[in-house]
Formats: structure tokens, sequence, C-alpha cells
């Protein structure tokens, strides 16, 4: 079926809260992805940051098929050997300092665990969070997500929000007070545009929550599973949150979020705190026990961050030669920004790159995002961001 058939059943019955582009996709295998009249393209969106391992990598689909076979759901009343091998992992690659575990089905499920955590942790009701950051779209989320755009429209079932510019120790400062239970914040701001704090900016907000009795969490929803080139970027710096949110890459493409914490916030929690019907199935913990043998196996988190240095330098340099059209290049590991000056070509670029064969993002209004699957085949990252730099070029 062509785009334009799709288009016209679609407008008949999709609630119109999403501006599509046009092509609809049938197929993906790995960094390749189908649409229904047969044409290829490569991908560089790695459906929004999630295919880490690439499109239907075989070992994630026989991971799912299997368990799809055997049990796909449980009341969370019963013990499962997936989910326990799945929290069990993720512990283990904190290194033990989030052991508590809670699995969730989204981004934004998880984001709202998180500040249900902390109200519990500290009996405080004020959060503080960061301008352009996004954390999800449930009223929870909304309390703390730093674009107007996505919280204005629903202010009135808010509280005030207390926001202060990103990468700004002061700001910070100035913010948490007695009152606060968390801050909350991106360790790289991925929709607000690829935005990488100085060195020294999470370690610092944790001190500083420590000193008012506030709690940090991190949302690693777009930065965690290797996305920057540590499984979580919080590494970086060697200071573990309180509470640490995951989603995206976890599942490699099935809907699964998790909230991990210290054992100190976990004490606090009390039976029935937290619960929904499917959170962590034995069949999105298989997939994601998958994602996370591959990713391991693979070395796809030193993969990240090596290639995607190399990418980050391609950026940089065309940046450079183009100064009239770009205003600079930023990122960690596999997920990467080139800022455009001009708004109206950064618009276009989706469109035009997909003319020629490439999915890629605009993310903030000028910031052309990368973020692949960590496995893309070199040759395929550097066809498609060729592809892309010359759109961006023409
Ligand atoms: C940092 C961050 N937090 C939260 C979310 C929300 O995740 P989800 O869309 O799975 O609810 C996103 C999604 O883009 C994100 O990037």
């Amino acid at each position: 079926m062509g785009i334009e058939a799709v288009r016209a059943r679609e407008a008949a019955h999709f609630l119109p809260v999403v501006n599509r582009l046009p092509v609809a996709l049938a197929e993906g295998r790995g960094s390749r992805v189908r649409d229904t009249d047969g044409r290829e393209y490569l991908d560089l969106t790695a459906g929004w940051g999630v295919c880490a391992i690439g499109h239907c990598h075989p070992e994630l689909v026989e991971a799912i098929c299997e368990q799809a076979g055997r049990l796909m759901q449980t009341t969370n009343l019963f013990y499962t050997l997936p989910q326990l091998d799945l929290i069990e992992k993720l512990a283990a690659l904190t290194d033990n300092a989030l052991p508590r575990v809670f699995l969730v089905n989204s981004g934004t499920e998880a984001v709202d665990g998180a500040l249900k955590l902390a109200h519990r942790a500290t009996r405080r009701t004020k959060f503080v969070s960061t301008e352009n950051s996004f954390h999800g779209r449930t009223l929870g989320a909304l309390q703390v997500i730093g674009q107007a755009k996505h919280r204005e429209p629903y202010a009135a079932l808010l509280r005030a929000p207390h926001v202060v510019p990103y990468d700004d120790l002061a700001a910070a400062e100035a913010a948490i007070d007695e009152e606060t239970a968390a801050f909350v914040v991106e360790p790289v701001q991925g929709e607000g545009g690829v935005n990488v704090p100085r060195d020294g900016y999470l370690a610092g907000l944790g001190k500083l929550c420590r000193a008012k009795g506030a709690l940090l969490i991190l949302d690693e929803i777009q930065t965690g599973i290797g996305r920057t080139g540590r499984w979580f970027e919080w590494e970086r710096e060697g200071v573990a949150p309180d509470v640490m949110t995951l989603g995206k890459g976890l599942g490699g493409g099935v809907p699964i979020g998790a909230f991990l914490c210290s054992e100190d916030v976990a004490k606090t929690v009390s039976l029935g705190d937290h619960g929904g019907t499917y959170v962590g199935n034995p069949l999105v913990c298989a997939a994601s026990n998958a994602v996370l043998r591959v990713a391991e196996r693979d070395r796809l988190v030193a993969r990240s961050e090596e290639l995607g240095a190399r990418l980050g330098e391609r950026l940089a340099a065309f940046a450079a030669e183009h100064p009239a059209l770009c205003t600079g290049s930023r990122g960690r590991g596999l997920l990467r920004g080139l800022v455009l000056a001009d708004a109206d070509r950064a618009a276009q670029v989706p469109r035009r790159a997909i003319e020629r064969g490439v999915l890629v993002n605009v993310t903030a209004g000028r910031v052309v995002r990368f973020f692949p699957a960590l496995n893309i085949p070199e040759d395929e990252l550097w066809s498609a961001l060729d592809t892309v730099l010359a759109v961006v070029s023409s």
C-alpha cells in the first residue's frame, strides 16, 4: 500500500496529535528499514533511540518468540525468572550502587515512579528540574518537564514548576532547599538539543542535594544502556544518583522502563506503593535480557564511545568547514547533534533526507540528532552521514 493510501485511511481515525513524516514503515533489519512500497532507508533514529541492537536482531526476536510461547503475562503477585534475571542484571550493571529495581512500561512511567519514590523518601513535595528538559508526557513527568510547549497546555492540572537553567550549579543551589524532594535532570539532555553539561555538573548536583536532604534523580532514559558510551552516563563522573530512570534502549523495541534506587531510598517504601498490570511481565523482561546480553557480549557500550567519538569528529569538522550553516556540534557516544544556524533549513532536513533514503531527526528546532543503533555497521553510518551532510549543505 502506498503512502497516500495509508495517509487517507489514517486521517479518518488517528487522533491528530502527531505530525507524521511521509513514510509508512513495514520492515526493519539492523539499521535498515523498508517502507510499504519496498523502498529502503538507513535509520539514524533507531526508533527514537530505542533499537539499541538494531531492528529485529535475531537474538531479540528469538527471545521474544521463545518467551511468547512459554509465558507472556502473570499478575505481578508471582515471581518470574525473566524479571528476576533482569533486575539482578541491572543492579549489577550499577555495581550495586542502585541495588533496588522496579520495572514499568515506559520512560514516563519510570519518571513518575521516581518522583513518587522521592516524595516517599523525603516527605517533601518540591521538585526542581532544568530548562529544555524532557521527562515524558504523563502528569507526573509534565510536573518536571522543562519545555513549556508540553507543559503549558496542562498547566491547570499541575503545581507551579521550579525550573532552572541546565548546567548551572549556582542556579541549582539557589533552587534546592529544605522543601525539595529531588532535583531531576538528564545527564545529557536529549530532546532539549543534545546538551552536554560541563564536567563536574552531576557531581556538584549530588553534593547540593545531599546538603539539603534532597535526592538526585538522574533521567537516563535516553542516555542509558550504552547510548552515550557508558552503561549509564553518571559513570563518567563516578557519582551514582539516589534514583535513576531507564527506558528506550533497555527494551530494544518492547515497551519497558525501570527506576532504580539506593538501599537508603528503598527503605522508605511500603507494600502497595507502586504497581501495574503489565509491569515487568515475562515477555518484555525476556526481550530486555536479550538486549543486555547482546550489548555486553558484542561490547556495544565501548563501541558507542569509540564510534561516537569518530562521528563527533566528523560533525565538528563539518561544522568548522560550514560556519554559515552550522553553529557547532555536540554529544557523547552515539548521541550526537549538529546545530544548524537556520531553523527553517533544519525543519526541512528530515523530509529531504527521506527522499535520499535516510531517516534522521531534528530536535529543539535546529539540532540534527544522530542516535543510531549501537551496532550500526560503519559503512552504513558513514553513508547515512554523508547523505545528511549533503542535505544540510545543499
Ligand atoms: C530523557 C527522557 N525521559 C523520559 C522520556 C519519556 O519516555 P517515554 O516516551 O518512553 O515515556 C524520554 C523520551 O524521549 C526521554 O528522552
